[in-house]
Formats: C-alpha cells, sequence, structure tokens
C-alpha cells in the first residue's frame, strides 16, 4: 500500500529525514515512534506531499507520487491527521468536516457515527473546543472519507483513555476491511493495541523495526527509548 525508498527530506537545505525505507502492506499498522525532533512529523510530512522529498521514491498503491501536491495525494485515498491539528477556528465542526470533502453529506453522517461524541458540538466553532475535542475531529475529518490509507501525526494526543479507545475500534474497523495505517505516536495503549510493526526512528534514520509477536521482549528497548511499556498497554 505504501512504500518509501531511500526518502531524503527536510527544510531549506537541512536534511532532517535522512534515507528512510519503510513498507505498510495492504491492512497493516506501522508506528513509527522515537524521541522529540528525531524527524517523523518530517517523515510523514513528505508522505503526504506537504514537503518535497530531496530524493527517494514514496509509491502509494502501487502509483509513484514522489513530488505531487497534497491534495493529488488526498485524492488517492490518503487521510492525513497532523500534529497541530489544523481545525479551522472559526468555522464550526461541522463546516471543518464538510471541507474535508467538499459539500458532501455522506462525509458528515460518517464522521458523527464513528465519533458520536461529536454530534452534540457540530455547532460549535473550532477555536471553543478543548484541545480533546479539535484532536477528535482532526481525526473524525481524516477517516469518515474512509481513505486506504490513513497517515496519523499523533492523534492520541490530549485524548483521555474512552476517546483513545474510540480510536483503536475505529482504525480496527478500517484495517479490518483492508485500509493501512502509518502512526507517529507515544502513546503506549494506542501502539500496543494497534501495532502491526513499530519502526524506531533516531536522528533522521530507521534504527530498527520490532515486529508484533516480539513486543513483549523489546519492551524493555522500547521503555528505554520512550518512555513505553509494555504494561501501559491498557
Ligand atoms: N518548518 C521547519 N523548518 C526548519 N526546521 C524544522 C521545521 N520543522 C521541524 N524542523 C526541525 O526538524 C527536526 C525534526 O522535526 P520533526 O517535527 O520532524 O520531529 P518529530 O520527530 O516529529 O518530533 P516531535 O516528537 O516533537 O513531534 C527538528 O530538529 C525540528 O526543529
Ligand atoms: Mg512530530
Amino acid at each position: 500500500m505504501l512504500e518509501i525508498s531511500r526518502l531524503v527530506s527536510g527544510y531549506s537545505g537541512i536534511e532532517i529525514v535522512r534515507g528512510v525505507s519503510l513498507k505498510v502492506e495492504k491492512g497493516e499498522v506501522l508506528f513509527v515512534v522515537g524521541r522529540n525532533g528525531v524527524g517523523k512529523t518530517t517523515l510523514l510530512k513528505t508522505v503526504v506531499g506537504h514537503i518535497r522529498p530531496v530524493s527517494g521514491r514514496i509509491v502509494i498503491d502501487g502509483l509513484d507520487v514522489t513530488g505531487w501536491p497534497p491534495h493529488a495525494i488526498s485524492r488517492l485515498g490518503v487521510g492525513y491527521v497532523p500534529q497541530d491539528r489544523s481545525i479551522f477556528t472559526r468555522l464550526t465542526v461541522e463546516e471543518n468536516l464538510r471541507l474535508a470533502e467538499g459539500l458532501n453529506g455522506e462525509i458528515l453522517r460518517e464522521a458523527f457515527r464513528l465519533f458520536p461524541e461529536l454530534e452534540p458540538l457540530r455547532y460549535r466553532r473550532g477555536g471553543e473546543l478543548s484541545g480533546g475535542e479539535q484532536q477528535i475531529l482532526a481525526v473524525a475529518r481524516a477517516l469518515a472519507s474512509r481513505p486506504k490509507l490513513f497517515v496519523m501525526d499523533e492523534p492520541a494526543t490530549g485524548l483521555a483513555p474512552p476517546m483513545v479507545r474510540r480510536i483503536v475500534e475505529v482504525v480496527k474497523r478500517f484495517t479490518g476491511r483492508g485500509a493501512s495505517a502509518i502512526i507517529a505516536e507515544q502513546n503506549p495503549a494506542l501502539v500496543f493495541q494497534l501495532a502491526d510493526r513499530i519502526a524506531l526512528m533516531m536522528d533522521g534514520e530507521i534504527a530498527g523495526i520490532i515486529m508484533r509477536d516480539r513486543l513483549a521482549e523489546s519492551q524493555q528497548l522500547l521503555r528505554s527509548v520512550l518512555g513505553l511499556s509494555y504494561q501501559d498497554r491498557l
């Protein structure tokens, strides 16, 4: 579904992502974890077209999309939850959702069906939502158009456990239907419940990959790198 090869990218001459190769299969959830500033967000922004790579290749569903603009990548069925959420603060929840895919009532119903807690907030402005509510709105906006690839940058930030469980449930439902996800995240509940594989990022490179069946035995490593503990998984 997603194949990243020898990707180099960054900001005006500064290389942040330094030769990353990763694959996400159909139906798979890959987490990218690593300390602050290692380049997780830069990697995801490059995948969705917000940053043009210096070199390397990005293939989505068999199509070489390297250098494509964000709207073209989004149209392929790629849902993106940015780390800064990018909610329009002066628009209502409903308007924010409608903007995701033009004026489409279907998307709106789907968003409220996936995240019923958003419906009572429908006419509230984005700027009047709590941080957690904004986060849910950003996730709902990305998932409601039923993308085949989710790209999520710390979707569980600021969320109480019931909402983290809701995200787990929704992502599982989508991957069960063959969708794939690449998620940068530090929240242990999300990582341990959803990860098929975990890519450890260090200093712009992938230092290692942990498979799902090795999570328990790798917890020492995960704890030392991230402060994650297998015991924290719920
Ligand atoms: N717009 C920008 N211009 C220049 N440098 C940037 C820009 N955005 C990020 N950087 C730098 O790129 C490096 C990687 O940042 P990035 O946001 O990709 O890290 P991250 O792994 O997502 O961190 P975090 O866990 O804090 O979200 C950092 O040194 C950061 O200061
Ligand atoms: Mg980040």
